[in-house]
């Protein structure tokens, strides 16, 4: 971190969790944060379902809800972004206050519920947005709606046309029962609906699941089997946790999905263990609790062909992403790997 971008997080952090968000936001936009263009080199280069990364360190969904800051996140060092999650109309989502810092422990409490501007706002931004690195879109549902597993399609068929890939949420554990969605029958009829509209595009674009940590092995096995028969093009692993294990920080207990570094160990091995179970025929993008470049090294060798991060940056700032880029870079070179895929998996069984 630069001084500056120290004594920026200082006052941020003076703030609630959510206003230093979109403070934080705002900066950017505002051209305050130094960006330091397209981070890449031939070892950080890399190709995953069809789309050509610079790096492989992602921004997680999240981070921009509505895709405010598109032109300033595409040259802040990562590799390829998702915004979002986007659900049909717009929503407020969950009343506030709903984010919490936890900040002995590195971690971030959330029970947002899709607040959100809704899909036509944010596929108007999205359209706008310069050329650079791949951008994809978090697809999600409204809470109120009457069919769930249609709003995934219904978002993909109106943002599509201006999107790289896309990811179906049915992770997020603050929209009461949506990961009731990620159950075999139900999986497969949602993603069924998916790829079926996104055969319909123009262009159509590689289609992401993205799952829970909280998954116990029969459960992961059965996503396994249909993520592998249902035509979608990867898994991102993972979205936020129910566990509160080895928590000190008073607000523990507020309900929500908790991020940050006390997820990196669950993660990183719901992650090995959906290597083993897709056998290199999917690729896996690894998230959950990375703060450093060895971290985004780690879920790699246990299985992931690209990262994405946030819950960090809200402790380190956004020079995190390039540093993270770099130091993978040299990791990879240490080691003798000529590129990211020849390290993905080769560390796995440590997970295991
Ligand atoms: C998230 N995450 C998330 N994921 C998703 O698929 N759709 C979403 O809308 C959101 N929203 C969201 C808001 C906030 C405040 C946080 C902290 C997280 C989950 C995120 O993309 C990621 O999977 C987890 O946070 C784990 O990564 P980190 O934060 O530990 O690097």
């Amino acid at each position: 971190m630069t001084p500056f971008e120290r004594a920026g997080m200082a006052i941020l952090h003076r703030f609630d969790p959510e206003t230093a968000h979109g403070l934080s936001l705002l900066a950017l936009r505002s051209g305050l944060a130094p960006l330091p263009g397209v981070v890449s080199c031939a070892r950080l280069a890399t190709r995953i379902a069809g789309l050509d990364l610079p790096n492989p360190v992602g921004l997680a969904a999240g981070f921009d809800k509505n895709a405010v800051a598109l032109p300033q996140l595409m040259r802040a060092g990562f590799g390829f972004l998702e915004v979002g999650a986007a659900t049909p109309r717009a929503q407020e989502g969950n009343p506030k206050p709903r984010l919490w810092r936890l900040t002995e422990e590195r971690a971030v409490i959330n029970r947002f519920g899709f607040n959100n501007e809704g899909m036509e706002a944010i596929t108007r931004r999205l359209a706008a947005r310069p050329a650079g690195i791949p951008v994809g879109l978090n697809l999600g549902a409204n809470k109120d709606s009457a069919d769930r597993a249609a709003d995934f399609a219904t978002v993909l068929r109106h943002a599509g046309p201006h999107l790289d890939f896309a990811t179906v949420n049915v992770s997020s554990p603050n929209t009461e029962k949506l990961r009731d969605l990620q159950g075999k029958e139900a999986l497969a009829a949602l993603l069924k609906g998916v790829i079926e509209t996104r055969a319909a595009l123009a262009r159509p674009i590689p289609v992401f699941l993205k799952i829970a940590p909280d998954l116990n092995p029969a459960e992961l096995e059965e996503i396994a089997e249909v993520a592998l028969s249902s035509g979608i093009d990867g898994i991102v692993a993972t979205n936020t946790t129910l566990s509160r294990e080895g928590l000190k920080s008073a607000d523990r207990e507020q309900p929500g999905g908790l991020s940050g570094a006390p997820l990196f160990e669950k993660s990183t091995r719901i992650l090995a263990q959906l290597s083993r179970l897709t056998a290199g025929k999917l690729p896996l993008i690894g998230v959950g609790g990375i703060s450093s470049a060895e971290d985004a090294y780690e879920k790699i060798r246990a299985g992931a062909s690209a990262v994405q991060v946030y819950s960090a940056m809200v402790y380190q700032g956004l020079s995190l992403v390039p540093e993270i880029a770099r130091g993978l870079e040299a990791l990879l070179a240490r080691d003798g790997f000529a590129n990211v895929a020849e390290a993905v998996g080769t560390g796995r069984e440590r997970w295991l």
